[in-house]
């Protein structure tokens, strides 16, 4: 793979393609958070009205550390999986207490933090600090195992690795936050889980699963 020609592609599809999303018209640490928290579990458009209401009720860290718990769970209330807010605002009391309502910018303190995960804080960091770190979710294994026919069971945790250190390759230092919300839109709209859109695919002659036909055979993903 011609590393530099895969970027540009993925990086000039992405700046025209890209949605319209609430949560990327600012850089803000705190919302990219937020919005990471609640589109784990959650899908995009469910996930938007939802985010557009907690940040009108809860816009900085000192707003949400503040809250009443009540509130916020109020506010939760069918996203489902209630521990993420919880451990959100956990997290966010921490980050206002002991770090003066700065999300840290460092993956050891940013990792230290109750609900956040190596995807939520590759994401933060790539997104909101612009720091080449790896942001893997499902969608982006998924894509990266087509794109470089890993053959990694996606289910098995161990798998993670191989796709991290699969980014820490590919990844652009020049623009990693557009480089990571690329994978994961390109999993949204192209490359998706049944019948992958490759004729439409900004990257298809980078691809080694198109090349061999067998995109439909990929992501490997076991029953858990
Ligand atoms: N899914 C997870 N993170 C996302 C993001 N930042 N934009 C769109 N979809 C996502």
């Amino acid at each position: 793979i011609d590393i530099y020609a895969f970027q540009q592609d993925l990086l000039s599809w992405f700046e025209k393609e890209q949605r319209d999303l609430p949560w990327r018209k600012d850089k803000d640490p705190y919302k990219v958070w937020v919005s990471e928290i609640m589109l784990q579990q959650t899908r995009v458009d469910t996930v938007i009205p939802y985010f557009l209401r907690f940040m009108e009720a809860f816009p900085t860290v000192k707003d949400l550390a503040e809250a009443e718990e009540e509130k916020v769970l109020k506010l939760w209330e069918g996203l489902g999986y209630y521990s993420r807010a919880r451990n959100l605002q956990s997290a966010v009391r921490e980050v206002h207490e002991q770090y003066d309502g700065v999300v840290p910018n460092n993956i050891k303190d940013i990792s230290a933090l109750k609900g956040v995960g190596p995807y939520t804080a590759g994401a933060i960091l790539s997104i909101a600090y612009g720091e080449p770190e790896p942001a893997v979710d499902g969608n982006v294994m998924r894509v990266l195992s087509r794109i470089l026919m890993i053959e990694n069971d996606i289910a098995k945790a161990s798998s993670r690795k191989i796709f991290e250190a699969a980014v820490r390759e590919l990844i652009s230092h020049d623009n990693p936050s557009y480089f990571n919300q690329a994978l994961m839109e390109l999993g949204a709209l192209i490359c998706t889980p049944t019948s992958p859109s490759c004729l439409l695919c900004p990257v298809r002659d980078h691809c080694h699963a198109f090349y061999e036909g067998k995109q439909a055979e990929l992501p490997v993903k076991t029953k858990k």
